[in-house]
């Protein structure tokens, strides 16, 4: 199958490959978005489909949902699962502690929730996620509409007085509008450049009024899975 991929997708693929034979029979899995989430999707598919692999999935959004349904994946809400083994999700940026940011996709609000309520999270990624330092990829922060240009303001404010290196704050577009995420919010996306202190900005960003939550995972990832072009992967 890798051999007709590009590197990239070969990467991602063989990453989602490995995170599967963390999968055992009978779990309850929090199913991640993004490009990287679908080879994963795909591959539980095929466990399903060719192996009779009984699972339980919650997905994180609604494009992964369809995806699911589509690869014979029973799915089933939070609230129903109540509690997960393993959640196999993507990733915009790790660190050498396995903090993370994501939300690259919009999907950052379903994801920190499903991972949180799972016994283990691991992320999967080819190798360009990986970084010394959490910031050069825009950090998104999930906002009610009501109001957006008042916490832009104040998001702006608060990350001026922290240890980052840009302060420029975006509204995410889709087309002409603004993005609107699967609970009906906006996305800022906050151009860092650099985050000194990931642990004290996810905490500080999440008391601004109007912020529903931020893209930076702290202490919830268990295990990062790297894809690489020519096949090989590492587990970190
Ligand atoms: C979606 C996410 C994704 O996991 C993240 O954007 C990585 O996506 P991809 O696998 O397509 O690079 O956080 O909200």
């Amino acid at each position: 199958m890798s051999a007709t991929l590009s590197a990239i997708d070969t990467a991602k693929f063989v990453a989602a490959k490995q995170a599967c034979t963390y999968v055992e029979d009978g779990m309850r899995l929090g199913l991640g978005t993004g490009s990287t989430a679908a080879w994963l999707v795909r591959c539980l598919g095929e466990m399903v489909e060719q192996d009779g692999l009984r699972i339980t999935g919650v997905p994180t959004s609604t494009r992964t949902a369809e995806l699911a349904r589509q690869a014979g994946i029973e799915v089933v809400s939070l609230d129903e699962a109540r509690w997960l083994d393993l959640t196999i999700d993507g990733a915009d940026e790790f660190d050498g502690e396995l903090n993370l940011i994501k939300g690259g996709g919009g999907a950052l609000l379903q994801e920190k929730i499903v991972a949180t309520a799972s016994d283990r999270m691991i992320v999967i990624a080819d190798a360009t996620k990986k970084v010394e330092t959490l910031g050069a990829f825009p950090l998104p922060v999930e906002v009610i509409p009501f109001g957006w240009q008042t916490t832009k303001a104040l998001l702006e404010e608060t990350v001026a007085s922290l240890d980052v290196m840009g302060e420029t704050v975006t509204l995410r577009m889709d087309g002409g509008d603004p993005y609107v995420t699967d609970e009906g919010n906006h996305i800022l996306d906050l151009h860092l450049g650099r985050i000194g202190n990931p642990r004290q900005l996810a905490l500080v960003l999440n008391q601004v009024p109007g912020v529903v939550e931020n893209g930076l995972f702290i202490d919830i990832c268990d295990i990062v899975i790297v894809g690489s072009g020519d096949g090989s992967v590492s587990v970190t």
